[in-house]
């Protein structure tokens, strides 16, 4: 008689953690690993003394399942996913549920949602967030595929997600791709939050601040509207020592920045829909450039660059970086959403961005206060069409604004990289610029492809050549479009 809710197959970190959760709520769990002794080391340690129901086939494991039978996957992102979506189809009948919840990209969850629904199945790619810690406690949860798969997950779901404000973090994001396409977008704008956070220590430093001086200068952040998970992180992360030789355990760890992807995609998806996500992307690359370390050594001893020598009032300093930051961060969030409205329609899907806000609230590692009046701005009867056009933003940004220019300059001054910092800053400028100069440019693009312009004293969509040399022809290339 099968008993189990449902069943997880993966018992890495994150897989071990969730079915705990899982089970400390009540569900029954049923699970499989491809390295079966890890079922049995499972089940004698970490779950030992639960309802946690071990096994050792891809059929038992199946025969354990209650109908629908739910198959939550979390694999490594790529080929194991589809390798274990065909091992369980053979053994599953219509409405069972297959799940992914590893990071996988959202054009695969497109392509896997379509092939499981056309066996008769359900489908659903789901985004975890929050780590070993989100996984056992309480994580973000961000779901989408087939419709009609969600009632039958939902309870469980929303039972073991994180709380924020009482309502669990975790809602149906859309169909096919749209809960990992989501997720993917949390991962995005984890790499600018942290990226700003390093822009502000890497200015901390610059003007003679201790790790442990910085880790009291987070603590008070950490109190005001900066307050969350990655501040609070960074704050003990800079009080911690090294056991080893007794110094700040930062100062030991290599300048290095590793990256799985997910930031990446983001910046490929942002750049196919004409998206301007600058923030995310320079912190996309500012981890590619860190990752050149021995090229940056070398270059160290023969390019020059100005004197480090600080001579304004340090405190100061570090209130302008901190609303620096704020901004910044502002502009990240409103870059995000802009991504998002343009996937959604770009794919169809009809995101709920107040209901993504809250999800991102509580448990994943973006968590945040500050995502709480995300959530209020999406709320609103009228959808604001950017977060910097919303009241409560917009004044944010302009009590931070002089700050955040001063901070700009004395890193130019300095010589300290503050790419996040700086190309939100020219963000800002831009999307508040009524007039670019892309007049220029179109008249060099005409000039030199014929690739035409309009002109502002005529109707939109009426184009222009110019004969610029008067050796041209009159013939235009406008067909060419981006
Ligand atoms: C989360 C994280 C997680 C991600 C890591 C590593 O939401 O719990 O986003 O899913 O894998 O943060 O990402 P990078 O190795 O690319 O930094």
């Amino acid at each position: 008689m099968p008993q189990a809710d449902i069943g997880l197959i993966g018992l890495a970190v994150m897989g071990q953690n969730l079915v705990l959760n899982m089970n400390d709520h009540g569900f029954t769990v049923a699970v499989f690993n491809r390295t079966v002794s890890k079922v049995d080391d499972f089940l004698n340690g970490g779950a030992a003394g639960t309802n946690i129901i071990g096994t050792h086939s891809v059929e038992e494991f199946v025969g354990a399942l209650k109908r629908p039978r739910r198959v939550m996957l979390l694999v490594k992102a790529g080929q194991a996913v589809d390798d274990f979506i065909e091992k369980v189809i053979p053994h599953l009948e219509d409405g069972d549920i297959i799940i992914d919840g590893g990071n996988s990209n959202y054009n695969d969850t497109i392509r896997r949602c379509k092939y499981v629904e056309s066996k008769g199945l359900l489908y659903i790619g789901t985004g975890v967030s929050g780590g070993e810690e989100g996984a056992r406690h309480g994580p973000s949860i961000m779901p989408g595929g087939s419709p009609a798969a969600w009632e039958h997950v939902k309870p469980i779901f929303q039972a073991v997600a994180a709380k924020a404000d009482g309502e669990p973090c975790c809602d149906w994001v859309g169909e096919n791709g749209a809960g990992h396409y989501v997720k993917m977008t949390h991962n995005g704008i984890e790499y600018g939050d942290m990226q700003l956070i390093c822009e502000a220590y890497s200015l901390m430093k610059a003007v003679g601040m201790t790790p442990g001086e910085m880790s009291e200068v987070l603590a008070e952040w950490n109190k005001g509207e900066l307050d969350s998970y990655l501040i609070e992180i960074t704050r003990d992360i800079l009080a911690a020592r090294d056991p080893e030789t007794g110094q700040a355990m930062v100062d030991v760890i290599l300048d290095t920045a590793g990256q799985k992807g997910t930031g990446k995609w983001t910046g490929i998806s942002a750049l196919d829909m004409g998206i301007p996500l600058t923030l995310i992307g320079e912190a996309v690359f500012a981890r590619c450039l860190s990752a050149l370390k021995d090229e940056r050594v070398a270059a160290s001893e023969k390019l020059r660059g100005p004197k480090r020598t600080f001579k304004g009032d340090r405190a100061k300093f570090v209130e302008d970086v901190r609303a620096a930051l704020y901004a910044s961060k502002i502009i990240s969030y409103a870059q995000g959403f802009m991504l998002l409205r343009a996937a959604a329609a770009e794919y169809g899907w009809n995101l709920n961005y107040g209901g993504i806000a809250l999800m991102w609230r509580g448990g994943c590692i973006i968590r945040s206060q500050f995502l709480g009046r995300i959530k209020d701005a999406y709320s609103k009867k009228k959808e604001p069409t950017n977060l910097l056009l919303v009241p409560y933003f917009r004044s944010a940004v302009r009590k931070a604004q002089a700050a955040w220019r001063r901070v700009v300059i004395q890193a130019v001054r300095l010589g300290v990289p503050v790419p996040a910092f700086s190309s939100a800053l020219a963000f800002y400028d831009a999307y508040r610029s009524e007039r670019l100069p892309a007049n220029l440019l179109q008249a060099q693009r005409d000039y030199f492809g014929a690739h035409t312009y309009e002109r502002v004293d005529k109707p939109r969509g009426e184009f222009f050549h110019t004969n610029w040399t008067g050796t041209g022809g009159d013939t235009t290339a406008s067909t060419y479009t981006a």
